[in-house]
């Protein structure tokens, strides 16, 4: 495991977008798997900076997403589809055949997680896996308690998960279930590219990458990846050893 402390925002940005740049620059058609919420944005418009300036092409990269909240509509404000695309695929060369994310509005869930699971095995496996991390220490949907076996599947968002996100709801109407990778799905990328800001990270991040592995701490697994990489800044880091 490798660990970068970031002196601020900005740092952690241009860090974690580095180490991600390299991905693409070594593996033109590399499948990168993608992650939302706060943590990745200042990565995603560093990297459209550097796309912008000539460093770096998309056109030949894959992407698959984390997960995706069931019952959304991909055009709705709110989802990761929607996400994804304003924040870095509407504004790279990336093309739209070569991005895939759960559909939120298939109409059964265990035809979409076989599907999901058949579209990560067709691309041959994930180069680097991008991941932010819950308060509760989840990572994708997968809460605490999840088995670390599974692949893509749906789960039922826990409260605490729900208030972290509740900031995204004005109308309050959260999806109570998601699809989401699996830890197994996880596991299996080549690379990890963990990424951790402010000090409400602090806990789930020192009890996942000191603490015992356990399901009730599904980060923690990440300990036995082979090839970690966190990008944390001083506050998410404050209670590390
Ligand atoms: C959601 C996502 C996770 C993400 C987490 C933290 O629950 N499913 O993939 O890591 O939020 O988000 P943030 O970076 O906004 O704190």
């Amino acid at each position: 495991m490798r660990i970068y402390r970031a002196k601020d925002e900005q740092d952690l940005a241009r860090k974690a977008a580095n180490i991600m740049s390299a991905q693409i620059i070594m593996k033109p058609d590399c499948v990168l798997g993608l992650a939302t919420g706060a943590s990745p944005v200042g990565l995603y418009n560093q990297l459209v900076e550097w796309y912008r300036k000539g460093d770096l092409d998309f056109s030949c990269v894959r992407t698959v997403n984390l997960d995706e909240y069931k019952g959304m509509a991909p055009d709705s404000p709110q989802s990761y589809h929607m996400f994804m695309w304003e924040h870095l695929f509407s504004r790279v060369n990336i093309r739209p055949e070569r991005v895939f994310l759960p559909d939120g509005l298939a109409p059964d869930s265990n035809t979409e997680c076989l599907r999901y699971n058949a579209v990560i095995t067709g691309l041959g496996g994930i180069d680097m896996q991008l991941l932010g991390i819950g308060v509760n220490g989840h990572i994708g949907f997968n809460e605490p308690g999840e088995e670390f076996a599974k692949e893509v599947h749906c789960v039922k968002l826990t409260e605490s998960t729900k208030q972290a996100n509740q900031k995204y709801f004005p109308d309050g109407r959260m999806p109570d279930y998601a699809y989401t990778m699996g830890i197994k799905s996880i596991m299996q990328a080549k690379r990890i590219l963990l990424i951790a800001k402010g000090e409400k990270k602090a806990k789930a991040l020192a009890a996942s990458l000191q603490g015992p592995i356990t399901p009730e701490i599904p980060a923690s697994i990440l300990q036995l990846h082979n090839d970690l990489t966190v990008v944390a800044d001083d506050d998410a880091l404050s209670l590390m050893r």
